[in-house]
């Protein structure tokens, strides 16, 4: 399904309490019935009076942010961002663990030794991580990966990197059932990736460079 204005809050793909432990319930319904919600909101209250954009996908939104008025831009940027970075967050995590492989298992080893040192590098810089933001695997359109540090909502389509996995390090990700624990929630995401998915989305980065790359 092809997402465009009015945006609508979708269910999460689990349910409220299906992370319990690692992430409890109140927490993800606040996350996704409030904040979440507010986002879509903001964003569609933006775009109302510009029916030129009311078929722009979240995608090309934010991938055309320069082409849109000045008056709406820096709205759209935070609000589309929020949606695109809240759904991508919720669709990387399962209550079933699912297995790192195939393509993306041997791209992690290539480029950070092994499956270890991949979460001890991204935990570390989650924890340093300043202020509000997301933390971010990406490829490249070589389908070289790198972990990438972005502010507030900002994503990295904006800046032609293909997102694989985020981790949400707004407070109100965590801040219920760790308080400032940042490091406790890091550790108890972890175990929540869908890698399946991950690897899902790293096979269409692939494709897309592919394509893109060909005489
Ligand atoms: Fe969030």
């Amino acid at each position: 399904m092809v997402e465009h204005y009015p945006f609508e809050l979708q269910p999460l793909p689990y349910l409220y309490d299906a992370l319990e432990p690692n992430i409890d319930m109140e927490t993800m319904y606040f996350h996704h019935a409030k904040h979440l919600r507010t986002y879509i909101d903001k964003l569609n209250e933006t775009l109302a009076p510009y029916p030129q954009y009311h078929a722009w996908t979240l995608e090309r939104l934010l991938l055309h942010l320069n082409e849109l008025p000045g008056e709406i831009r820096e709205d759209v940027r935070k609000n589309a961002g929020g949606v695109y970075n809240h759904k991508l967050y919720f669709e990387s995590l399962t209550p079933v663990p699912r297995e790192l492989d195939g393509a993306l298992r041997d791209a992690i080893f290539l480029n950070f030794g092994n499956y270890n040192s991949f979460q001890k590098t991204f935990s570390e810089m989650a924890l340093s991580l300043f202020g509000s933001g997301n933390l971010w695997l990406v490829s490249d359109n070589r389908g070289k990966l790198a972990i990438l540090p972005l502010s507030n909502q900002d994503t990295p389509l904006a800046i032609e990197l293909y997102p694989l996995l985020n981790l949400d390090l707004w407070e109100h990700a965590y801040y219920l059932k760790h308080q400032n624990r940042r490091a406790d929630y890091i550790a108890n995401w972890f175990p929540l990736v869908n890698w399946e998915e991950i690897g899902r989305r790293y096979q269409e980065a692939l494709i897309a460079n592919a394509l893109q790359n060909m005489p």
